[in-house]
């Protein structure tokens, strides 16, 4: 075996395994566990599914071979699967230097904040105690990959809190994953400045109509045009020129 198909071998299962789509769960499509339409996976490491997985490799892949600069960040982990695959992308593709920025309250969703936010009237995701994994159990699931060390960054806390001075420079890769008007807001307004020319930007929950209010209003008010590009049903992106 050559090292080039060792390493698509690994990606693929490391998909798969973030995902549990190599084992059959009772009274679970996997259909729907391939669109990453599960809720919740009672097991899986993330609840995105192979489309979106495979959009994180191709973005992830795209700016390595680009030499685009930055390091990779999603804002909204749960139990950590999306940002354990970017860890490992690095790790196969050789790159020593990047790090991934795991930004995540590790306490579920906050409530609305309806008096600045009325946006997200409705989205009473914080009461869902499923949303809510710690940081230990993040960090223990990153462990079990054996892909955790230093260049793992943990960002504990509301993003209202952490993401106006997170320790990152430059980003090649953000993606958004926080489901509300408000945590959407919060990410692009920090950070998207970050974001170098030729990275990308994905949105997880364009699907919901709060999120996807936030970008367009984000994207309307800062001049973008890049084209957005669908993943899957509620997935988008677009790379920044
Ligand atoms: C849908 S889950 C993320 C799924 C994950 N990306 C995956 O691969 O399965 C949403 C996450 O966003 C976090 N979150 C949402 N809004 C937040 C906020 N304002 N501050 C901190 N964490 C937030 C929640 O704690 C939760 O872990």
């Amino acid at each position: 075996m050559n090292d080039s198909h060792a390493a698509e071998l690994y990606i693929e299962l490391l998909k798969k395994t973030l995902n549990f789509t190599l084992w059959d769960e009772e009274d679970v499509d996997p259909a729907l566990k391939e669109i990453g339409k599960v809720d919740w996976p009672d097991l899986a490491h993330s609840m995105i599914g192979m489309k979106r997985m495979n959009n994180i490799q191709f973005c992830v892949e795209s700016v390595l071979r680009d030499g685009i600069e930055g390091d990779l960040m999603e804002t909204g982990v749960w139990r950590g699967g999306a940002v354990i695959f970017m860890r490992g992308l690095l790790e196969v593709h050789g790159d020593r230097e990047r790090r991934v920025i795991v930004a995540d309250s590790f306490e579920g969703l906050p409530e609305p904040d309806l008096a600045n936010y009325p946006q997200d009237r409705g989205l009473n995701f914080f009461l869902c105690d499923e949303l809510s994994v710690s940081l230990e159990e993040v960090r223990g699931n990153f462990e079990k990959y054996g892909l955790l060390d230093d260049r793992v960054v943990f960002l504990k806390g509301w993003f209202k809190d952490t993401l106006p001075n997170a320790p990152v420079e430059k980003l090649a890769l953000l993606r958004l994953d926080g489901d509300l008007y408000q945590s959407t807001m919060e990410a692009l307004t920090n950070l998207y400045d970050k974001l170098s020319p030729g990275g990308y930007c994905i949105i997880d929950d364009f699907s919901i109509p709060a999120c996807k209010k936030a970008v367009e209003e984000f994207r309307n008010q800062h001049g973008i045009t890049e084209p957005l590009v669908e993943v899957d049903w509620t997935a988008v992106y677009w790379r920044r020129q």
